[in-house]
């Protein structure tokens, strides 16, 4: 469209169309009652990158992903237009290229003498704010997580330690009266009260690791050889009809680790995947150098880290499970078949170690816990 020839903006339905045609951040176009394009407009093109000739003539679902076409949501969302008065929403479409972008769309239709004829439809692309709401509200739900963990952990380790204390008058205690003279009837409740006061201060110490209050003995050694040498002990503990193959890389170089509270680690892993497979599987530990970020230090240069994977093809953790599962006592598992601490004290560890987690898992197909501990420089 042109100006008009004087130089002013011409008549109504001029400057109308000039406006529509100067517009390049929305894309405002015209629909038949099918959802036909009728008209194109700069923004159109900016946005989905067709040319007027390449679109006007066919129809506007081309813009939808396989997804939303797969349900009918084009021909919806004019029904909804058509019926309510108007359609708003947003939702990813497709550029001509592939790419996809983020969408506020918005349909009106159009009736000329109470005769629906056609839907006005406008479109912005707002990919860039829907991604920064996103990890927005992603860094939100980590800081708030990070802080539930803090304040559990604290509440942790004072509990830890008091029992720590109390245990350890109550061994006082069963020795002296074991050194004095006594029956054999005596004899057989010190022992059972000592195996009960030896199993408190087994998850004392658990406890004590998740709330980063026992001390780590860091020594270097050759970690892909120290996992190596727990194989055997790994396949026992997993079962018969549990296989536990290991993948190390060659070459991985030491790191600064206490290696009792690393096979603990690598224990409960297997064992957490051994329980979600009950009618057998396979558990393949992976051992790689790689390198990463930290996620709590997400400015700081990527560095070098140890990764230790346990993958399993188990049963896998329900999503509103997967928030909770590092929380100490947190189960799925009947009484007397799980305490809830075996990833608290991989959490514990790791995060002393300054190391950090990931845990990828779908119900129904599996779980992979993924440990990273930085290589000592
Ligand atoms: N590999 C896995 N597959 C499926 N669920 C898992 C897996 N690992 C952990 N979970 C879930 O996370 C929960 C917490 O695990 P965690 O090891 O802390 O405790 P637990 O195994 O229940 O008890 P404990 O380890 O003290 O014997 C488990 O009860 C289970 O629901
Ligand atoms: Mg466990």
């Amino acid at each position: 469209m042109t100006p008009h020839p004087t130089g002013d903006l011409g008549d109504e339905s001029q400057q109308f169309g000039l406006l529509v045609n100067s517009v390049t951040d929305y894309a405002i176009y015209m629909l038949d009652p099918r959802g036909v394009i009728r008209t194109w407009n700069p923004g159109g093109e900016r946005i989905k990158g067709y040319r007027k000739d390449e679109v006007v003539g066919t129809n506007y679902a081309r813009f939808y992903t396989p997804e939303d076409i797969a349900t009918d949501v084009p021909a919806r969302n004019l029904a909804i237009a058509a019926n309510e008065g108007r359609y708003a929403g947003e939702g990813w479409r497709l550029r001509k290229d592939g790419s996809r972008f983020h969408a506020s769309v918005v349909i009106d239709p159009v009736r000329v003498d109470g005769v629906l004829v056609g839907f006005a439809k406008i479109t912005r692309d707002v990919t860039e704010r829907y991604l920064a709401q996103e990890q927005l509200r992603s860094a939100q739900h980590e800081l708030l997580q990070a802080q539930k963990m803090e304040a559990i952990g604290k509440l942790t380790l004072g509990l830890a330690h008091d029992f720590n204390n109390l245990l350890s008058v109550v061994t006082n205690c069963l020795d002296l009266i074991s050194a004095q003279p006594h029956g054999e009837v005596s004899d057989k409740y010190i022992r059972t009260a000592l195996r009960s006061v030896e199993r408190g201060a087994l998850l004392t110490r658990q406890l004590l690791t998740f709330g980063r209050g026992h001390e780590l003995a860091p020594e270097r050694f050759d970690t892909g050889k120290a996992i190596r040498d727990m194989h055997d002990m790994l396949q026992r503990s997993a079962g018969d009809a549990v296989a536990v193959e290991l993948d190390v890389a060659g070459d991985l170089p030491s790191v600064n680790l206490d290696r009792g509270q690393l096979d603990s680690a690598i224990l409960n892993l297997v064992c957490n995947s051994r329980d979600a497979m009950p009618s057998g599987g396979c558990i393949k530990i992976t051992v790689r150098l790689q390198t990463e970020r930290h996620p709590d230090d997400p400015h700081q240069e990527p560095g070098r880290f140890l990764c230790i994977t346990v993958a399993d093809n188990g049963e896998g953790i329900a999503p509103d499970d997967q928030a909770r599962i590092f929380e100490p006592f947190f189960t799925t598992k009947t009484v007397g078949r799980g305490s809830g601490l075996g990833l608290s004290q991989v959490f514990g560890f790791t995060s002393q170690s300054g190391g950090f987690i990931r845990v990828d898992s779908t119900p129904g197909s599996g779980t992979s816990v993924a440990l990273y501990y930085p290589v000592a420089e």
